[in-house]
């Protein structure tokens, strides 16, 4: 297949926050260096940049807030009627502060996507800046995965490293991590949009090849 045979996917992206992840996608769209659309941006918090940033690039944003729910489930559910509305063939992750269920994992396994601002398998969950300070790690990064049922455990696609400087604070290393993390998002999910990275039950594979455990390793200047 070459490069012109191949259709644009639709994307939705899924916030909670600032968007600046969201931000990098609409900026590699924009700039043509990943062939796709975003459908839709859904956020589980209302009044957030992220919402104002899709508005200004003319996407169709929803708002689905959580505590409007009775339990996760009914959430996970009415998420997923929402998503399946615009017919997405990828769901990214992108700051989403909301633990999916099985049942909303499952149904979008192997085109659900996330980043994390760690070196998984270092770190999951929360405070994963203050966490590397607090161990004396001398480097640092983020990684996109493959959502999977386990928290933060997926299959790894692509790793970027930044060194932790002396003083840093969980500030100023959580922002020399997410220029990276605006650099490997938008390159994972373009492997993606040219079908050349899938999730198989060994792990995910990037041009026919299995990827090693800590994904793809991005040289960054
Ligand atoms: C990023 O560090 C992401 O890895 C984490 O939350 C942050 C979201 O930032 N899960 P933004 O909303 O994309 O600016």
């Amino acid at each position: 297949m070459n490069a012109h045979s191949i259709q644009p996917k639709k994307l939705a992206i899924l916030i909670s926050g600032g968007g600046s992840n969201l931000q990098a996608f609409i900026d590699a769209i924009q700039n043509q260096s990943l062939p796709a659309s975003i459908a839709v941006v859904i956020s589980n918090k209302p009044d957030v940049k992220g919402l104002e940033r899709a508005a200004k690039a003319g996407i169709t944003t929803e708002v689905l807030d959580h505590k409007q729910f009775k339990d996760r489930n009914a959430f996970d559910r009415q998420l997923m009627t929402l998503i399946d509305r615009h017919q997405p063939d990828a769901v990214i992750l992108a700051g989403f502060m909301r633990i999916l269920g099985a049942e909303f994992v499952t149904h979008y396994l192997g085109k659900l996507f996330n980043i994390h601002p760690s070196l998984l398998p270092k770190y999951p969950g929360l405070h994963t800046h203050q966490q590397a300070i607090d161990a004396g790690d001398r480097e640092a990064g983020a990684s996109v995965h493959f959502v999977v049922t386990a928290l933060d455990a997926g299959p790894i696609i692509i790793q970027a490293k930044v060194p932790v400087i002396a003083n840093d604070d969980a500030d100023t290393l959580a922002k020399r991590i997410l220029e990276q993390e605006h650099r490997i998002y938008p390159l994972a999910v373009k492997w993606f949009c040219e079908n050349r990275l899938v999730l198989t039950h060994t792990g995910a594979m990037l041009d026919g090849q299995l990827l090693p455990s800590s994904g793809f390793q991005f040289q960054h200047s």
